[in-house]
C-alpha cells in the first residue's frame, strides 16, 4: 500500500488486520467493500462464524467474492439488504441492526455507504468498540440515552418514529456539540488507539448500533431487556498521552520492563497499609464475606495471565485455606468444566478483552458463579460484566509481550489473598512476613534491573542458539513458563519451561552439553530439590545458568554461570525471577533483529477465539 497518499475527507474508516480468515494480502485488507463502486464498505475485528452460508446464499444472489475474508459476506450483506429493503426510508442504523440479526460469532464493525453520505455506523457483538469524543464546545450532555426501537415509550425514536411531531425530542438523545459544528468522533476498539486525540470516551455494549451524522451521535438498540442500562455515559480517561510513549526505550516493552519498579507500586497505592499491615481492595469489598464463604477459587486466563495465576496458586491456597483451580479460558470451555453457584471464578487479563476468557466469563455467570476481574484496562469488557474486580493500575501496556502486567497481576492477586486471612489470627505473622515483603519489593525490582548489562552480555552468547531450556519448581514453575513464553513470543526461539520435578520423566533426555539449559534455583522449601535437579544435569554435561539467590555460594559452585537477584519472602520471590528473563528474551529478540514490540503473528489483544 502507498504510505503517502493524503486523503481529504469528513469521515473515514481504516482497520489494521490481524488475519483470520485469509492470508494479510492487499485484497483481503479492510475495508472490505460490496461491489467494485464501494457503496458499502465495512471494517471488522472478529470472526464471521456463519460467513460460509451467507457466502454461499450471496453467491446464489449473483454476488461475486473477492478476497479470502469472512468480512467480505457482511460488506455484500448489506447491499443485499439496501437493495431489498422495504422502504425507501430505511435509515443506516436499522439496517446495520438488520445485517447484525444475520451474523453468528464475534465481532465489532463499523460501516459507511455512499448511500448514506457523511454518516459512519458502528456496532459490536463480543468484541470492544469505543468512540472517543473531542470537542473544544461543550457538548450537549454526558450521558446518551438509548434510543430503542421497539420501545413504544419511547416517541422521540427516529426509526420507526410514531409521532413525527415530536422528532424534535430527538435531541435529548443525541450527543452533539452545542455550537453544532465542532465535534469529532473516533471508533476504536482500544483507548490507547483514540488518547492522542482525546480522553473522552464511550464505551459501547454488546448489540449498541452507533451512527454518527453531521456531528451528531445517536446509540441505537432494538429493545431493552432486563438489567439494561438505558444511557450510555461519556467517560474521561486516566490515560496520558506521554504513558503510552516510548520516552528514551528503543520500545515499548523493553520501557514496560523498566516500569516495574512503579507499576507494582501504582498496583498497591492506596491498598497496602505497611505501617498496619492491613490491605484494602475497593472493588471486592462488597463481596469479601461471599468470597470467603465460596467451594473454591477458579482462576481463569490466557498467555501471561495465566502464568500470574500459576504464579499465586499456592500462596492462594496457603492463605484463603480453599482449593483453587487455575484454568486457560479456552481449555476451561473446550471441557465444559463443572461450574457451581458457591465457585468463585477470577478471570485476570491485561486487557479485559480476550476472547476466550470472555466467553469463559459469560459460561461462569451463566452457571450463577461470583465473578471477579483483575484487569489492566478500566471500561475493558471484563471488568464490566464481572460481579466485582481489581484493577491492577499498571498503566497501559503497548508491547504485546506483557511483562509489567504480568508482575502486576501477581501483586494483585497477592494482594486479595491476604485480604482474604486478614481476620485470621493464626495467618497475622504470614501476613506481616509477606506485607512486609511488597514493602521493599520495588526496591529490589530496582536492583534485578540493574542486571540489564550482565543479561544482555548473555544475551550475546545465546541468540544464535535453536532452543532454550528454563526449568525451575514450585514458586518458579510459572517463571519458567513465563520465560519461555516471553524467548517465543518475541526471539522466535524454541523454549521450553520444564517443571523440575518431571525431568526425570522426559526432559533430562534433552540435556547434553550443546543444550541451553536455564535454572532458577532459590531458597525456599524447594531448595534441596531443586539442587537434585541442578546435579542431575550437570551430570548429563549441562551447562545451566542459574538464576538464584545472591549469597547462594552453594549453587553458585555447579553452574557455569549465574545471574544474582536479591532474596525476598518466597512468594513474592517470583516476581524477581522473572524480570531477568523479561530482559534476556528483548536483548535475545533485539541481537536476532526482531520487532520486540510487534512479533509476527501475534496481537496484543485477542479479540477472537
Ligand atoms: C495475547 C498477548 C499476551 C497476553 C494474552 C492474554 O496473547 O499477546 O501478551 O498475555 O493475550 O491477554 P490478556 O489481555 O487477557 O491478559
Amino acid at each position: 500500500m502507498d504510505m503517502d497518499v493524503e486523503f481529504d475527507v469528513h469521515l473515514g474508516i481504516a482497520h489494521t488486520r490481524w488475519a483470520t480468515h485469509g492470508a494479510p494480502s492487499p485484497v483481503n485488507s479492510h475495508p472490505q467493500r460490496s461491489d467494485k463502486s464501494n457503496e458499502f464498505i465495512v471494517v471488522h475485528n472478529g470472526i464471521i462464524t456463519n460467513y460460509k452460508d451467507l457466502r454461499k446464499f450471496l453467491e446464489s444472489k449473483g454476488y461475486e467474492f473477492e478476497s479470502e475474508t469472512d468480512t467480505e459476506t457482511i460488506a455484500k450483506l448489506v447491499k443485499y439488504m439496501y437493495d431489498n429493503r422495504e422502504s425507501e426510508d430505511l435509515s443506516f442504523a436499522t439496517l446495520v441492526e438488520r445485517v447484525t440479526q444475520q451474523l453468528e460469532g464475534a465481532f465489532v464493525l463499523v460501516f459507511k455507504s455512499v448511500h448514506y453520505p457523511g454518516e459512519a455506523v458502528g456496532t459490536r457483538r463480543g468484541g470492544p468498540l469505543l468512540i472517543g469524543v473531542k470537542s473544544d464546545h461543550k457538548l450537549s450532555t454526558d450521558h446518551i440515552p438509548i434510543l430503542y426501537r421497539s420501545c413504544t415509550c419511547c416517541v422521540s425514536n427516529v426509526l420507526y418514529c410514531m409521532f413525527p411531531s415530536r422528532m424534535e425530542q430527538d435531541t435529548c438523545h443525541t450527543l452533539f456539540a452545542e455550537d453544532k459544528k465542532s465535534v469529532e468522533y473516533y471508533f476504536a476498539s482500544d483507548a490507547s488507539a483514540v488518547i492522542e486525540h482525546t480522553n473522552r470516551v464511550i464505551f459501547l455494549e454488546d448489540d449498541d448500533v452507533a451512527a454518527v451524522t453531521n456531528g451528531r451521535l445517536t446509540i441505537h438498540r432494538i429493545k431493552r431487556t432486563a438489567g439494561d442500562h438505558p444511557a450510555r455515559a461519556i467517560q474521561t480517561l486516566q490515560m496520558e498521552l506521554q504513558q503510552i510513549m516510548k520516552g528514551n526505550f528503543s520500545s515499548f516493552m523493553q520501557k514496560e520492563i523498566f516500569e516495574q519498579p512503579e507499576s507494582v507500586v501504582n498496583t498497591m497505592r492506596g491498598r497496602v497499609n505497611f505501617d498496619d499491615n492491613t490491605v484494602i481492595l475497593g472493588g471486592l469489598k462488597d463481596h469479601i464475606k461471599e468470597i470467603q464463604r465460596c467451594r473454591r477459587l477458579i482462576l481463569i486466563a490466557c498467555g501471561t495471565s495465566y502464568h500470574a495465576g500459576v504464579a499465586t496458586r499456592q500462596v492462594l491456597e496457603e492463605l484463603t485455606e480453599l482449593p483453587v483451580m487455575v484454568e486457560l479460558a479456552s481449555d476451561f470451555l473446550d471441557r465444559n468444566t463443572p461450574v457451581f453457584r458457591d465457585d468463585v471464578c477470577f478471570f485476570i487479563s491485561q486487557s479485559g478483552e480476550t476472547a476466550d476468557s470472555l466467553m469463559a466469563l459469560h459460561y461462569c455467570k451463566e452457571r450463577g458463579a461470583l465473578t471477579v476481574g483483575v484487569t489492566n484496562t478500566v471500561g475493558s469488557s471484563i471488568s464490566r460484566e464481572t460481579d466485582c474486580g481489581v484493577h491492577i493500575n499498571a498503566g497501559p501496556e503497548i508491547g504485546v509481550a506483557s511483562t509489567k502486567a504480568y508482575t502486576s497481576q501477581f501483586v494483585a492477586l497477592i494482594m486479595f489473598a491476604l485480604l482474604m486471612c486478614d481476620d485470621r489470627i493464626s495467618m497475622q505473622p504470614r501476613r506481616r512476613e509477606i506485607i512486609q515483603g511488597l514493602r521493599v519489593l520495588p526496591d529490589l525490582i530496582k536492583e534485578v534491573l540493574s542486571l540489564d548489562d550482565e543479561i544482555q552480555r548473555l544475551a550475546a552468547e545465546l541468540y544464535q542458539q535453536k532452543s532454550v531450556l528454563i526449568m525451575g519448581r514450585g514458586y518458579h514453575y510459572a517463571t519458567c513458563l513465563e520465560g519461555a513464553l516471553k524467548i517465543k513470543e518475541i526471539t522466535y526461539m524454541h523454549s521450553e519451561g520444564i517443571l523440575a520435578g518431571e525431568l526425570k520423566h522426559g526432559p533430562l533426555a534433552l540435556v547434553d552439553k550443546l543444550m541451553p539449559v536455564i535454572m532458577i534455583i532459590m531458597r525456599d522449601h524447594t531448595y534441596t530439590k531443586c539442587q537434585n535437579a541442578l546435579q542431575q544435569v550437570v551430570a548429563r554435561a549441562g551447562r545451566p545458568i542459574v538464576i538464584c539467590d545472591k549469597d547462594d555460594y552453594e549453587t553458585a559452585k555447579s553452574s557455569s554461570r549465574t545471574i544474582k537477584v536479591p532474596h525476598c519472602v518466597d512468594c513474592l520471590q517470583g516476581v524477581l525471577s522473572v524480570i531477568p528473563l523479561q530482559l534476556l528474551s528483548f536483548h535475545l529478540a533485539v541481537l536476532r533483529g526482531f520487532d520486540v514490540d510487534f512479533p509476527r503473528n501475534l496481537a496484543k489483544s485477542v479479540t477472537v477465539e
